[in-house]
């Protein structure tokens, strides 16, 4: 099966040699002149004046590598679909207040980005194009797509028609639309539909004058396709503008009962699922959430034969790079967090890796019964060859105490202040990863307890003296301990001698932003309810240090010490190991579950999270992440490092 990939052309070749009589599907819809888009004007959907079943599938630009965009909407377009739905996250877009990334913005997501060539590969490839534009996405995505520097105003409310809210949304939505416009269908582009907010039903904030100036907008900046909203049907209108918004229906299982309810709010107007879901998401320290074949193959078959269209969220789930999962919140304290995992792999019928699964053999199945719309489409590309590289020892490492030691730009305060508060990049704050508070000169008796009042957000470990104190993660029991959040006014003990000059360092960890519910202060660090005491004082003037592991900022460090497996030292800490490739840079996952808790850092790119709890245990590396010749692996631990880096080729889930 793993034969190494032919040139593009030879594949096109073979693709299209076999019904070469059979039109594109741009040529079906298209050949004759195009003069309207997606029409709901009748019970069944028209394109261009001719019928269409959307015959959808969610993959995400931004969890896929860019050198497999192609390959992955190949495979989408191989099973017999005819569309993707993807949504377009604000935060990656607009990483700093004021200026964008499409690609070419200079930040460490930006190869991501360019999502005018993901609308054009998509076209090349055949396939129509949900565009699922915000402001708000949920998607498992960090604080659902919200960039992280509106929190340095508290005047937003996200998801509001609030003054301030409304005016970065609109100077966000004005540079976007500006630019997806040129790719609608009636333009000549891939759009067929947009979809306005995200399961706005859901919202506790219920605001219909916030609905119709995002509707407003959309029309303003040339928006002329069909507009949508998605919500389960159980929510009633509550997501939508009747008679404005076309509303679609989100669910996982009883679809004629969910359908039913849809045509009851929209009779005489043709159905769609914007989301049936394939598979699920997990949290860590959860099992692996897995669909069966036969129940989505009940739930899918139901819906076609309804009749409705379907977008199966997801065809192909990806990757949470770097610290961009999301995380399910409860009550605002904090107390009720669940991060999602850094593999998005949701199950679905492409893998996170690319690879086919039975359930992609049975959706190709279902579709080529159902559709009577012949169009030509392409065999399912050759896999992509992966392997297990052999293990590579740990040769060099760095503490954190060390970092801290030579960091050029640690921020004096006199309070604490969240990593959004930070006066940096550009007065917006740090967005992802971790953030260390500390106390010099401090004089600690025997047997000091330090206490942290509220919920914190979300991980601390403890020095003294640049060892640490605190425990390390030995089962998701400890996240009711302290270091985690779910424990209110939480205390350690220091040290059993009296110290005197010491450093105190606080390190916490950002473990993705809250993508659904309530999630107005997300904000993360030491935050208002954190107060700090020593045997009851509370302790002020900080040094603050970002850790925000940008690739500039992790590729220069300096004062690398040599270690091999007997001279390792305990975390928190930077390990290195190096990978030596040749040409093929063949893709692989990493085996991390000899590690406790961390990133993985791969030549300067954080490549995601990792935690023996699991569900996950490997995480995914592309071979296009790799140089031929050396490669960088830096692992940042908290707590107990692996003498090795071991490779798998699979992924690895550990149902606990
Ligand atoms: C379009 O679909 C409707 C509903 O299934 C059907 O009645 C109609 O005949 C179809 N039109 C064409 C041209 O196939
Ligand atoms: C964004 O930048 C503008 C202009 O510098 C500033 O007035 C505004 O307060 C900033 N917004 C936030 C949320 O930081
Ligand atoms: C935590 O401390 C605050 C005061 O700082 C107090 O109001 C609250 O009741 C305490 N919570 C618990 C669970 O002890």
């Amino acid at each position: 099966m793993k034969t190494k990939f032919s040139t593009l052309a030879f594949q096109l070749f073979l693709a299209f040699a076999s019904s070469a009589d059979l039109p594109t599907l741009y040529q079906y819809y298209t050949s004759d002149g195009i003069t309207s888009g997606l029409s709901v004007d009748q019970p069944y959907f028209t394109l261009n004046g001719k019928n269409i079943t959307l015959y959808s599938g969610e993959m995400h630009y931004f969890r896929i590598p860019p050198q497999y965009w192609r390959d992955r909407l190949r495979k989408l377009r191989a099973a017999g679909l005819n569309t993707v739905a993807t949504y377009i996250p604000w935060n990656l877009h607009e990483p700093r207040n004021g200026s964008f990334d499409f690609g070419s913005g200079g930040s460490d997501m930006e190869m991501f980005l360019d999502l005018e060539g993901f609308l054009a590969a998509a076209q090349e490839e055949d396939v129509l194009v949900i565009a699922r534009s915000g402001p708000y996405i949920c998607a498992e995505w960090e604080w659902g797509g919200f960039p992280s520097w509106l929190l340095r105003d508290e005047n937003v409310k996200v998801r509001t028609s609030e003054e301030t809210f409304m005016r970065y949304v609109e100077r966000y939505l004005s540079t976007l639309l500006s630019l997806l416009a040129k790719y609608q269908f009636t333009n000549g582009g891939p759009i067929v539909a947009f979809q306005v907010e995200n399961e706005y039903g859901n919202s506790p904030t219920n605001d219909k004058v916030y609905l119709q100036q995002l509707y407003d907008i959309f029309k303003h900046y040339g928006i002329v396709e069909l507009l949508v909203t998605a919500d389960s049907p159980k929510r009633g209108t509550a997501g939508t503008l009747p008679g404005v918004l076309f509303q679609t229906a989100n669910y996982g299982s009883y679809p004629v009962e969910l359908l039913g309810a849809l045509e009851e709010m929209q009779p005489g107007q043709p159905l769609m699922a914007m989301e049936f879901y394939s598979g699920w998401f997990d949290h860590w320290s959860e099992s692996h959430h897995t669909k069966s074949d036969g129940s989505v193959r009940r739930d899918y078959e139901a819906s076609l034969t309804y009749p409705a269209s379907v977008n199966l969220y997801m065809f192909h789930g990806g990757t949470n790079w770097g610290f961009l999962n999301g995380a399910t919140i409860g009550p605002g304290d904090n107390s009720g967090l669940a991060p999602t995992t850094s593999s998005y792999d949701y199950n679905a019928p492409l893998t996170e890796a690319g690879d086919y699964t039975s359930k992609y053999d049975m959706i190709k199945g279902l579709i080529e019964q159902y559709n009577p719309i012949q169009t030509l489409t392409p065999e399912p590309p050759a896999l992509i060859e992966r392997q297990a590289y052999p293990a590579v020892p740990i040769h060099s490492q760095l503490s954190l105490n060390d970092i801290l030691s030579k960091f050029d730009d640690s921020i004096p305060s006199s309070t604490t202040l969240s990593m959004e508060q930070l006066p940096i990049n550009d007065n917006s704050g740090q967005s992802y990863g971790y953030i260390v508070y500390r106390q010099e000169g401090l004089t600690i008796s025997a047997d000091s307890t330090l206490t942290i009042t509220g919920h914190v957000r979300d991980t601390v470990m403890i020095l003294v003296d640049g060892v640490l104190i605190s425990n390390s993660l030995s089962s998701s029991d400890d996240f009711n301990n302290f270091g985690y959040w779910r424990l209110e006014n939480s205390t350690i003990s220091l040290t059993s001698t009296d110290l005197t000059d010491a450093t105190l360092d606080i390190v916490i960890e950002n473990w993705g932003r809250g993508n659904s519910g309530h999630m107005y202060r997300q904000v993360k660090g030491l935050v208002e309810d954190n107060h700090v005491y020593l045997n009851g004082q509370e302790l002020s003037s900080w040094l603050i240090f970002p850790l925000e592991f940008k690739s500039s900022w992790t590729k220069k460090l300096t004062g690398w010490s040599s270690v091999d497996s007997t001279s390792l030292s305990k975390g928190p800490g930077l390990y290195k190991a190096t990978l030596s490739v040749d040409e093929d840079r063949t893709d692989t996952f990493l085996d991390m579950s000899e590690w406790n808790k961390g990133v993985v850092i791969v030549n300067g790119f954080v490549l995601g999270r990792y935690a023996f709890i699991g569900p996950q245990q490997t995480l995914y590396l592309p071979g296009p992440f790799l140089q031929p010749g050396d490669n960088e692996i830096v692992i940042f631990e908290h707590f107990e490092p692996a003498a090795e880096v071991k490779f798998s080729q699979d992924a690895i889930f550990n149902n606990l």
